[in-house]
């Protein structure tokens, strides 16, 4: 008999070791692929662990994929903290990474600090990410890893500053933007960050860049040239409406699940086909007369 995906890949992280930094950098030596994928809360995190992927990023998607606002720009520091709390708790093997929100880093190196050093203390995080490969990204950059902990960063499309950027759109598609994207990516590697996402570049430009870096480089819409692969839990799930970015390959379509299973719930309410007598809980029939007798 044939085991299914989730037996298997559960029993591979039974005994599975914490990935740690070294790790990464061995799996790009040895040209692992490297998975990573958001996660928000408890349940998304058993299942990154039970999936057995090597980095969980709880990403400021979050703001977006289960806060439901509108872009990543508002959300604050401490609703990201509640978030990778709760997926600390349902994490034993991957690495951990905090994205810091669009305004926790910016003002100053040492806003940055005390910001990435929260997302550490109080969430438990192995590290942090911050969007951007300008000067002043890479200050906070070499600042956060001056104070001990590690950084991921993140070039081409950057959302938290998408308007700038001019909408949510594909980078480094010119000559002179995509050198733009190899200057920033070098600058954070030079700045000390562990590793860097590349989002929305075009897969040759990529490819250019990857020969440069030495650090891990994990792609999202960078084409398959990158060490690893990051999706966003609720577009590999398909728990959103719409399709989302190109990049985006759908492996299940849980939202429409949840929306039959729900509507199925309130149908059988309605009809009064739910509960059942199994749902119920049993009382001892002398007990019941006596509690009768005690209401008359
Ligand atoms: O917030 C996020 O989910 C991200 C990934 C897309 C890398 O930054």
């Amino acid at each position: 008999m044939s085991s299914h995906p989730s037996q298997i890949a559960a029993a591979a992280t039974s005994d599975r070791l914490p990935v740690t930094l070294p790790r990464l950098t061995e799996m790009k030596r040895l040209g692992e692929a490297i998975v990573m994928v958001t996660a928000y809360d408890f349940p998304s995190a058993r299942a990154a662990e039970a999936a057995g992927v090597d980095l969980v990023l709880v990403g400021d998607s979050g703001a977006m994929t289960v806060l439901g606002y509108p872009s990543t720009v508002p959300v604050e520091t401490d609703e990201l903290l509640v978030l990778a709390k709760a997926v600390r708790r349902g994490l034993r093997t991957p690495f951990l990474v905090g994205d810091l929100p669009f305004g926790s880093y910016e003002v100053s190196n040492e806003q940055a600090v005390r910001t990435a050093l929260r997302f550490v203390k109080e969430a438990g995080c192995d590290a942090v990410k911050l969007e951007g490969g300008g000067a002043t990204s890479t200050a906070r950059a070499r600042a956060v890893v001056n104070a001990g902990i590690p950084v991921m960063g993140h070039v081409g499309l950057t959302p938290q500053t998408a308007t700038a950027l001019g909408g949510y759109r594909a980078q480094g598609r010119d000559a002179a933007a995509a050198a733009r994207v190899a200057a920033e990516a070098l600058a954070l590697q030079e700045a000390g960050c562990f590793s860097l996402v590349f989002e929305a570049i075009p897969s040759d430009v990529a490819a250019e860049i990857m020969a440069r870096v030495e650090i891990p480089v994990i792609g999202i819409g960078a084409g398959p040239a990158t060490d690893g692969q990051v999706l966003v839990f609720h577009d590999l799930l398909g728990i959103r409406e719409g399709l989302g970015a190109r990049f985006v390959k759908r492996y299940a379509n849980l939202q429409d699940d949840m929306v039959a299973g729900v509507a199925a719930y309130a149908d059988d309410v309605r009809s009064r086909r739910y509960p059942e007598p199994q749902h119920g809980y049993a009382i001892d029939a002398a007990e019941l007369q006596a509690f009768r007798q005690h209401l008359t």
